[in-house]
């Protein structure tokens, strides 16, 4: 008999077409995150699941399916599931690292750009009609070449990010708990405290994963230490930034301005955001490519067939469980 898995949302056809040629594969018809109840329901009686980061996946989950064989995350971070208590009952849980890292990185600088070149509001004063006529003061920006790029979260996407400068002759600081050899070799970057990376970045992205050490990192304080003129751009997880208090560090224009694809509370904005001019926001798009998520469901139709045959997942991230 073929193993039963579940996809909480449709994902591109080719994963789906991979877990066909070997299980039973059911789908949400739905276009929407599935409700908990929802969730809690569909997936009895399956043996593997392939989830989203939308769905919160806890002991709770595991207790509706005693018998599963793994989790495989559509998504590199994994923040959604409670992975420690799926150690403990030796669950294995997957992600999808590395086919995302450049189509990440690349929205990170899509950002940096739009906000710092005050694009998006450009495009809409042209729509508007009311566009004089060429002027020497119209939408004056940031300046790019020769300026400090900080990166805090220095990993697989952080160094993408990093490496991507090169073109414009920047100087790079990056803020991480390791060393980044590859980065300090090819770009003389430089591993520095956050307050320094703070105080001399014109452009901060951060690519942290949320973790407890990570929640609330950006607070007021640290919007107070950043430069007038500098730029934040966060394509990590939004709860890294403490996101009222950015809101407030926008509107007294402590920062230049922001680039944001993630958002603390999601799909929610902190309330007047949506007024900000100073700000480029984007619907939690960064790995959107074609290409991206399309190896991202393959790669975790992949993760979920190994578990179902009881093999070690090629992305498993609490691999303690073999
Ligand atoms: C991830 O993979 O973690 C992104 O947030 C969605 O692609």
């Amino acid at each position: 008999m073929k193993p039963k898995v579940y996809v909480t949302r449709m994902v591109p056809q080719a994963g789906i077409d991979l877990l066909k040629e070997e299980c039973e594969v059911e789908v949400n018809p739905e276009d929407r995150p599935l409700t908990r109840e929802e969730l809690l329901h569909n997936i009895k009686g399956k043996d593997g699941v392939l989830c989203l980061l939308t769905d919160r996946i806890d002991a709770e989950v595991y207790d509706t399916v005693p018998e599963i064989k793994g989790f495989a995350n559509y998504a590199v971070g994994y923040d959604n599931i409670d992975v420690e208590e799926a150690t403990r009952r030796g669950i294995p849980i997957s992600n999808t690292p590395d086919v995302l890292t450049d189509a990440t990185a690349e929205m990170a600088w899509a950002l940096l750009f739009a906000v710092s070149r005050r694009v998006v509001e450009s495009d809409s004063h042209m729509r508007s009609g009311q566009w004089p006529g060429w002027g020497p003061l119209q939408f004056l920006g940031g300046d790019l070449s020769g300026k400090t790029l900080g990166i805090v979260g220095a990993g697989r996407i952080g160094t993408a990010m990093a490496l991507k400068s090169s073109g414009f002759k920047m100087e790079v600081l990056y803020y991480d708990t390791q060393s980044n050899p590859k980065l300090e070799s090819s770009l003389n970057a430089r591993k520095v405290e956050l307050s320094e990376l703070l105080a001399k970045s014109d452009f901060v992205s951060v690519h942290t994963p949320l973790l407890e050490e990570t929640r609330h990192l950006f607070t007021l304080d640290t919007f107070k230490k950043m430069k007038p003129t500098a730029y934040l751009i966060n394509t990590s997880r939004g709860p890294v930034i403490k996101e009222a208090d950015l809101y407030t560090a926008l509107q007294e224009e402590y920062i230049a301005g922001a680039g944001l694809d993630v958002y603390e509370n999601e799909p929610e904005l902190t309330p007047g955001m949506e007024k900000l001019k100073n700000i480029v926001i984007t619907p939690h798009t960064a790995s959107a490519t074609v290409g991206a998520r399309t190896a991202m469901a393959t790669k975790a139709a992949r993760n979920l067939l190994a578990m179902l045959k009881s093999q070690k997942a090629p992305d498993c991230v609490n691999p303690e469980v073999y």
